[in-house]
């Protein structure tokens, strides 16, 4: 047998060897078994290089205007903040049990304006991280880009004055007419209603 041939059957073994463990159960898909340190390492470089690899060529728009920062700050109010966290709150029930932790957003980022805006847009596969382009239009991701520059900066009552502002302005929400049209506006954030018990 040539060396070619002994590599060829080690390489068939080696991935029948791997997908018989995968399919065997063994593979412990729960939230709360953190992934091996290579995994880990394996699924961030393939994540930060498919995303380096498409959000290159997007072309940035004006950012920064205030009314664009308010219509951003309201949208991360409502969308964002429960996983993301927002100036003065800690932590959240729905953040704990993620895995992987979504980043605290308040904390300045090394993304670029366009790696960002590439990743609301079309969300993290297996991470939690939803694709915001499914139901809002670009201009509204970029407002949120926009805002997401100013979010470091501001205290919390910063924080809830723009977020307050832009609401107590926006009745019914402005949020809503970036939605699609069969799409009742967002409540992501809403907890559902208890109504009064029912007797027996
Ligand atoms: C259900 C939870 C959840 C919600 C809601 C959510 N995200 Fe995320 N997001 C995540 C997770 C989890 C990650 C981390 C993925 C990873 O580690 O690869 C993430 C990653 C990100 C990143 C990349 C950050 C970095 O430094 O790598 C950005 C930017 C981001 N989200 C923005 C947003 C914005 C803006 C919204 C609201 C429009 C939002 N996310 C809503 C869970 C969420």
């Amino acid at each position: 047998m040539n060396v070619l041939k002994i590599a060829a059957l080690a390489l068939i073994t080696s991935v029948a060897v791997g997908l018989g463990i995968l399919l065997s159960g063994v593979f412990n898909v729960a939230a709360d078994d953190p992934h091996w340190a290579a995994t880990r390492w394996l699924l961030e470089a393939a994540r930060d290089r498919s995303i380096a690899a498409r959000a290159g060529g997007i072309t940035i728009p004006p950012l920064g205007d205030p009314t664009q920062i308010a219509i951003g700050a309201e949208h991360y109010s409502q969308m964002c903040a429960k996983c993301h966290l927002a100036p003065g709150t800690e932590s959240s029930e729905l953040r704990r049990g993620l895995y992987p932790q979504p980043p605290n957003l308040v904390d300045a980022s090394d993304l670029s304006p366009q790696e960002t805006f590439w990743i609301i847009k079309h969300g993290l596969k297996m991470t939690g991280m939803p694709a915001w382009g499914a139901t809002h239009d670009d201009d509204s991701i970029w407002a949120i880009v926009a805002f997401l520059h100013k979010l470091p900066e501001l205290s919390p009552e910063a924080y809830r004055a723009i977020v307050g502002a832009q609401s107590a302005d926006a009745h019914p929400h402005q949020h809503a007419q970036h939605h699609d049209a069969n799409e009742a506006g967002h409540d992501e954030g809403a907890l559902p209603k208890i109504g009064p018990a029912k007797g027996p």
